[in-house]
């Protein structure tokens, strides 16, 4: 708990009420309350100034009014009338808890506001700051162990295979392209604008891509840039997407079931109609949730730091500046309008 001291101003952003379709600016509003910066003595609770609020796809799960029972945190709805939640990127102002001591920079689930009170602190701390504090949000945060694990474990690649990524442009997509490039694989991906096409050509070395809005046949589409069939599928949208890669995917293939973002604002989920290649193909699918690798957090930045140092691993970020901003921003993911991975930035250290 928080407790004495003087009280400042908090803007928090407050989720409004749940939501049906797609999400909207106005499901959320940005309000000021008032927060201590001192936790109450005797607490294992710290108080953090938020530095950057991550955009994730799965934040719309939360927004959905749902009786089911679930122990993912990830998908537990958010409480109307109360700030969002999410990913951040924090610097401890106070803490009550041994493992967390003031100035240290943190990143784990934070409230969406100013200054966060978190009374059972789960967070990462984070010992590197020789890089960018934002890439605590994607390539070294939650999206990039979910790139790491889902590409070199549940993939399982090898050099010179196929591998298709859709989303390819975005938090997750953007490395699983580069680490399948760096492991000499051929590689495409697929992405709602020219300007993200160009990106994946251009700045993340695809050997190849295509604008799927452009494409009326998804299938012709997947069959002129795989001509012998996909290995790896990195599964990022679902639906007629998921229909078309399963026609094209190869004898033994492999789909990490990564997210299905095509279907988050719809009432029903899209039904599948190919699934009959993955008996005949002997297609392995697997589904994967970030969390799970959390315990493997230094070896994957053991793995991955070396890249983001040595520029073999670049990384696309989209900041909106400003808390005010957020709403805006979270809402964009379901129109493509961020250009890679969205971050807030809420202040300078
Ligand atoms: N399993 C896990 O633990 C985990 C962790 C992180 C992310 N994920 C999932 O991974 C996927 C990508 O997440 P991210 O953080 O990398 O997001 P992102 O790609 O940075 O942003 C979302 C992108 O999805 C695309 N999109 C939106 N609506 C679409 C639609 N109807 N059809 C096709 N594409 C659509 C848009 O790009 P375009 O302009 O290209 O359409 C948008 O920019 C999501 O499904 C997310 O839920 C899962």
């Amino acid at each position: 708990m928080a407790s004495g001291g003087e009280l400042i101003n908090n803007k928090q952003v407050i989720f409004k009420n749940f939501v049906e379709g797609f999400p909207k600016e106005s499901d959320m509003e940005v309000k000021t309350s008032s927060i201590s910066l001192k936790v109450e003595e005797g607490s294992n609770a710290v108080v953090v100034k938020n530095l950057y609020l991550s955009c994730d796809p799965y934040m719309r799960i939360r927004m959905t009014q749902s009786d089911q029972e679930t122990d993912d945190p990830e998908f537990i709805p958010f409480t109307p009338g109360s700030p969002l939640e999410g990913f951040g990127v924090a610097k401890v102002v106070d803490s009550g808890h041994p493992n967390y001591k003031k100035g240290d920079l943190i990143w784990g689930m934070v409230k969406w506001e100013e200054y966060s009170l978190i009374e059972n602190p789960q967070l990462f701390k984070i010992h590197h700051a020789d890089v960018p504090l934002s890439h605590y949000t994607g390539i070294l945060g939650m999206p990039g162990i979910t790139a790491w694990a889902g590409f070199y474990e549940v993939c399982s690649p090898k050099k010179g295979e196929k591998v298709y990524i859709s989303a390819a442009s975005g938090a997750v997509g953007q490395l699983v392209g580069q680490f399948a490039k760096l492991m000499g694989c051929y590689v495409v991906g697929s992405a709602g604008s020219k300007e993200k096409v160009d990106l994946l050509k251009n700045k993340f070395g695809f050997d190849d891509a295509f604008n799927y809005k452009e494409e009326h046949d998804l299938d012709a589409a997947l069959k002129r840039c795989f001509p012998e069939g996909i290995d790896i599928y990195f599964e990022n949208v679902g639906g007629k997407m998921l229909d078309a890669v399963l026609l094209n995917m190869r004898l033994r293939g492999r789909i990490a079931a990564c997210g299905m973002i095509s279907q988050y604002n719809l009432h029903q989920p899209e039904g599948v109609h190919n699934l009959m290649n993955i008996v005949g193909k002997r297609i392995r699918m697997e589904g994967l949730m970030a969390f799970d690798y959390f315990p493997q957090y230094e070896k994957f930045l053991d793995a991955v730091l070396p890249f983001v140092r040595e520029k073999k691993v670049v990384y696309v970020e989209d900041i909106a500046e400003g808390i005010e901003g957020a709403p805006a921003a979270l809402v964009g993911l379901f129109s493509g309008r961020n250009v890679g991975k969205q971050v807030v930035a809420v202040a300078k250290e």
